[in-house]
């Protein structure tokens, strides 16, 4: 993991809301490295800064102090940076038009290649896209989004990605807004991104039992600071900070996971 390339580097980056005295850093001197083909998950409690994190890197906030390098480089203009990176949000319905189908939306993904395939291809695309997330074609392929489940919306969401196969994939919270079982569903399909396209993922969320799941390092994050980080195995044996303690003891499952990760070692 280790000899693996830096696809993000940021150094001391922070980014500010407000002005004059209700000016605060809600992300605050952020050092780190995600490497490629890593899933890396940023955790903590609600308003610690996680989104705006997400957002800084997607280069929706600005960088208000620090550097943040790309692939070793200064990050390059938005429109190429956007078909490398994407992301998906808590929200999946907001992602998606309500008023055409999910076929034509998934079509439309066709639009950032450089050359747009035949219309035989792009139906072919499309079908192992849905089948990747397990879901129907023939069943899904005709609905509006309101008539899908919230689990289902953010397969669609996923079956995006694997259209569009970018090299690093944002998710912030996506498995938030839907129940356990869909919840499992997503990490695996965030599990079937790496496998299969070596993607990297900065998998978001407040729950360090999820992340403790699928990653492989996690970030810890209290308003706006890095507190703690290291691989998923560090974190779970020997958390360093309180703060990352009681993280674990609102975890999902995560004792379980831990007591599995002892069983490998
Ligand atoms: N656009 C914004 N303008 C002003 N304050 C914001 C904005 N977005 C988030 N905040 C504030 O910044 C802090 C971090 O928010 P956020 O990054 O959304 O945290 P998280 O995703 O961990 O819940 C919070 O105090 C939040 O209220
Ligand atoms: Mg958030």
């Amino acid at each position: 993991m280790c000899n693996k390339k830096p696809v993000f580097k940021a150094i001391n980056l922070s980014c500010y809301y407000g002005q004059g005295r209700k000016r605060f850093a809600a992300l605050d001197s952020a050092t780190f490295t995600v490497n490629e083909g890593e899933i890396l998950s940023i955790v903590g409690e609600s308003g610690s800064g996680k989104s705006t994190l997400a957002q800084v890197l997607l280069q929706l906030q600005p960088i208000h102090r620090g550097h943040l390098q790309f692939m070793g480089e200064n990050l390059p203009a938005k429109k190429e940076y956007w078909k490398l990176v994407q992301m998906v949000f808590q929200n999946p319905y907001a992602a998606f038009n309500q008023f055409f189908t999910i076929k034509k939306q998934l079509n439309e993904s066709f639009n950032l290649f450089p050359k747009r395939p035949s219309a035989q291809e792009t139906s072919q695309l499309i079908n192992e896209a849905l089948r990747m997330v397990s879901l129907d074609p023939s069943e899904i392929s005709s609905k509006y989004p309101f008539e899908c489940s919230g689990g289902q919306m953010q397969r669609l969401l996923l079956a995006r990605i694997f259209l569009i196969k970018p090299a690093v994939l944002i998710a912030d919270e996506p498995t938030s807004m839907i129940d356990a079982c869909s919840r499992h569903s997503i990490l695996d399909c965030l599990l079937s991104l790496k496998r299969e396209l070596n993607m990297t993922i900065l998998f978001i969320t407040h729950d360090i039992g999820f992340a403790a799941k699928i990653s492989n390092r996690m970030v810890v994050l209290r308003r706006g600071k890095i507190v703690e980080q290291g691989t998923t195995e560090q974190i779970l044996h020997n958390p360093q900070k309180c703060y990352t303690k009681q993280l674990m003891e609102h975890a999902s499952g995560l004792r379980k996971t831990v007591e599995r990760s002892i069983v490998k070692v």
